[in-house]
């Protein structure tokens, strides 16, 4: 049996086809395959603005920048997630806190709301991430948000296709509850662009904020011209239109722009999101079928009609007692599966910076003690599905023996 990863990119001939065409076409870059990949992913995702980026972080820092996060101000994230989600807030010079986590790894509105009684408006924004694909609970958050004046950005990394039904219901990334939402296109997410990154949006000005920042603070836009045409060119009136080739910069920005083959990519995958997410759920649904009862294995919630939550399956997460026996033994057995995540707020720097310790998120920490995702990506084939649990429950027969 070949190595069997947590997570793996979906890479078929169509792919190779487009990357191919974008690499024969006149741009590499800032061509027109990135207009294209944000208008279809805006309409995949269900949000009125979608700006394409470097990566899932710098989504981050712009979204950050462009909702307005300053030096000193504090956010709110939860401690179970990816760097990123707070590192944002650091680049920004703002301070992160942390509110503890539910069952299934999100943050809990009333810790939340706990942090909101103790900083008060000092919070601008809340970065709630949508755990492994199920969506945060951005209904109650929302209403925090709304007394204090906060905005939401949603990490919405894991989920893409994840939704909540119902009266209340919304699609992650959406943009009916969040401020904005972010996206990463790392190998191992519903989408693979190598590097990349989305933000969607629902607030026009974000959006165009988000345009300029994402090329270095600069504006080729006529009507947002400061300068007076006259600095320009000499030869000018200030009444005339400016030069072809004038661009102003007008505040510091970055180069965190998607090119346009990693644009094409990302529009080949984006055609495949939803027959790759039906797959997610079919492995959900093998896995959920396959593993109940075993040991003292717990599975993560299971769609069903009952739950007002589609979960996206960007990551299958168990939790047993015996986490690290169990991932040596599925090392063993060429099953590589992996941790998500080891608390942000006992980082290093997150400890040093904050004086952050051991006990500040309980719930969190004893999650991170017991969860493994193992392997959850659409090109799973049956035999290695059946080869994962065979290997999971010979684990359990063996440690019950041992005990
Ligand atoms: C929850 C979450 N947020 C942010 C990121 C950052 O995305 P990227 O790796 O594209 O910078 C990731 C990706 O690993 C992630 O999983």
């Amino acid at each position: 049996m070949k190595p069997i990863p947590y997570g793996r990119q979906d890479i078929r001939p169509e792919d190779l086809e487009a990357v191919g065409a974008s690499l024969q076409s006149d741009y590499l870059t800032q061509g027109p395959k990135i207009a294209e990949f944000e208008s279809a992913f805006a309409a995949y995702i269900g949000s009125p603005y979608a700006v394409a980026v470097a990566n899932g972080t710098a989504a981050l820092h712009l979204s950050v920048l462009a909702l307005g996060l300053n030096p000193g101000d504090f956010v709110v994230t939860s401690p179970i997630t990816f760097a990123a989600s707070g590192n944002c807030a650091l680049y920004a010079g703002a301070q992160v806190l942390f509110a503890e986590t539910d069952v299934h790894g999100s943050i809990r509105p009333e810790a939340v709301q706990a942090l909101f009684d103790q900083y008060g408006s000092k919070i601008k924004g809340i970065i709630p991430v949508d755990f492994a694909g199920r969506p945060a609970d951005l209904v109650a958050l929302k209403k925090i948000a709304k007394t204090y004046g906060a905005w939401i950005l949603e990490d919405a990394c894991h989920a893409p296709g994840g939704q909540r039904r119902g009266a209340q219901g919304f699609r992650c990334g959406d943009c009916s509850l969040a401020d904005a939402a972010i996206f990463s296109f790392h190998p191992v997410k519903h989408i693979a662009c190598g590097e990349g990154g989305m933000i969607t949006t629902s607030n026009p000005e974000v959006y165009q904020r988000l345009l300029v920042l994402r090329t270095h603070g600069i504006t080729r836009d006529q009507q947002r011209f400061t300068n007076p045409a006259s600095l320009a060119d000499s030869s000018l009136a200030d009444t005339e239109p400016y030069p072809m080739w004038y661009m102003e910069m007008q505040e510091l920005g970055y180069n965190y722009r998607l090119t346009d083959m990693q644009a094409a990519l990302g529009l080949s995958q984006l055609s495949r999101a939803e027959e790759n997410l039906n797959r997610r759920k079919e492995i959900a649904r093998y896995y959920h079928a396959a593993l109940s009862g075993i040991g003292d294995l717990r599975l993560p919630h299971a769609d069903s009609p009952t739950e007002t939550e589609d979960h996206a399956w960007h990551l299958y997460v168990v939790r047993t007692k015996r986490r690290k026996a169990l991932y040596d033994y599925l090392r063993e057995h060429q099953i590589f599966a992996q941790v998500h995540y080891f608390p942000l707020h006992l980082m290093p720097h997150y400890r040093t910076s904050f004086g952050y310790g051991p006990g500040l998120c309980p719930e969190a920490e004893l999650f991170y003690s017991e969860c493994l995702s193992i392997p959850m990506y659409p090109s799973l084939s049956e035999e290695q599905l059946r080869y994962v649990v065979d290997t999971i429950k010979g684990f359990f027969t063996q440690h019950q023996e041992n005990s």
